[in-house]
């Protein structure tokens, strides 16, 4: 047991003050110092520096390692350009994104606070990375592949990924599984997908309503997908649309990514069945797909948790960056409930979201945990001032394990 003695501790709803927490592997206890010194006599304790915040380490639903190596090469502003850009240089990204460019991505996330992140895997070459990870990882496998004569194949090499991932035994390693789109699965690789979601209890998330081009392709076949898809896949008709697409996933809570082209019929298939919206707002901003509406969905109910996406649509793996541009792109959203909920959306929402026992200093969560500096003590608006100020994050502990500091 080991004792940790803050100056503040912060919750999802207060800021606890005179108060020190033991944890091993989860927070055993929170309580006055002098009382956990009685219960655990042996155990170690360490005193923290005046100002010091203890809050949870922070959870990054969506990032794709695999697509670290880019920073100029793909082009940015509208979506289906930036498509075909990743098309283009597909092979130069990934081959040039071996081993240390992904360990790097990695290590630049725990230096910024994340102690759990969501990989989604096209080609699971990043596997070995985060199986060794400090971090806390839900891995993702991506199924893709619209093509029915290639649907074997695709989900033959799907099925060996996840496979493969199931093999890493370690505690804080989750496997699990993604869909690409609507536009790029067939639905009935989704459904053998899901089947399996649902006989593992696997978490699940996908792509869905991303860019104009993606609406306009699910609803008529028409827009920019047109000659993407006639050119590249022979297809002149999109394989499915949203609404049946959706109602695959329904009783499986998914986390559904972007959503910024949504409709008001699948804003309510979303909070019916108890759907999660993982919002990316710099990769939003970057490929020109606009601003997710989070008035609707907390109107509905639908959480909402806010991600980095990958390099590939994004210039940091870094949630204080994520959140500040969240905070200034949601203009018309009161800013200090918005920076409440963002700073609950990538600690204790996202873990909800994940089914992780994380994201909170509370008694019996995984000791997942963030020591900063602050400058003076936090006053009520201190959501806004961890999102706007980078506070020197002093400490890192993952499953009670000193990563840092
Ligand atoms: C496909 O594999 O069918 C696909 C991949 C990316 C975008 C669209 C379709
Ligand atoms: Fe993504």
């Amino acid at each position: 047991m080991q004792i940790i003695n803050p100056h503040f501790i912060f919750t999802p709803d207060k800021i606890l003050s005179d108060l020190a927490v033991a944890y091993d592997e989860k927070i055993e206890k929170i309580a006055p110092l002098s009382e956990l010194e009685t219960i655990y006599p042996d155990a170690k304790v360490t005193q923290l520096q005046e100002n010091s915040l203890l809050m949870p380490g922070l959870i990054n639903a969506h990032v794709h390692l695999e697509f670290s190596a880019n920073k100029t090469e793909l082009s940015y502003g509208d979506f289906i350009n930036w498509l075909y850009s990743v098309i283009e240089n597909r092979e130069k990204l990934i081959t040039g994104c071996e081993k240390e460019c992904m360990q790097k991505a990695v290590d630049s996330m725990l230096n910024s606070g994340i102690t759990t992140f969501g990989a989604i895997s096209s080609h699971g070459m990043d596997l070995d990375v985060c199986a060794d990870a400090a971090q806390n990882v839900v891995y993702f496998n991506e199924l893709i592949g619209s093509q029915a004569v290639m649907a074997d194949a695709l989900f033959g090499d799907f099925l060996s990924r996840l496979d493969s991932s199931k093999e890493i035994q370690r505690e804080g390693f989750y496997p699990a599984v993604a869909i690409h789109s609507p536009y790029s699965v067939h639905p009935i690789l989704i459904k053998k997908a899901l089947q399996i979601v649902k006989n593992e209890k696997l978490k699940l998330t996908a792509h869905f309503m991303e860019s104009a081009a993606e609406r306009e392709w699910l609803d008529e076949s028409q827009g920019d997908f047109k000659d993407f898809f006639s050119k590249l896949l022979s297809q002149n008709i999109s394989i499915t649309d949203a609404q049946e697409f959706l109602a695959a996933f329904d009783e499986t809570p998914t986390l559904f990514t972007h959503v910024t082209k949504a409709n008001t019929q699948e804003i309510q298939s979303l909070a019916k069945n108890k759907h999660t919206v993982i919002h990316c707002p710099i990769s939003n901003r970057l490929l020109g797909n606009g601003a997710l509406n989070i008035a609707q969905l907390n109107e509905n109910r639908i959480p909402w948790i806010c991600a980095t996406d990958g390099l590939s649509s994004n210039y940091k793996l870094d949630l204080f960056e994520e959140m500040k541009i969240a905070l200034f792109m949601h203009t018309n959203t009161p800013l200090l409930p918005l920076a409440n909920q963002l700073i609950r959306s990538v600690t204790i929402d996202a873990a909800d979201a994940l089914g992780l026992n994380t994201g909170a200093i509370a008694e019996g969560k995984n000791a997942d945990m963030l020591v900063l500096d602050l400058e003076s003590a936090p006053s009520e608006e201190l959501a806004i001032h961890l999102i706007l100020h980078r506070y020197n994050i002093s400490k890192i502990f993952i499953n009670g394990k000193t990563i840092k500091g």
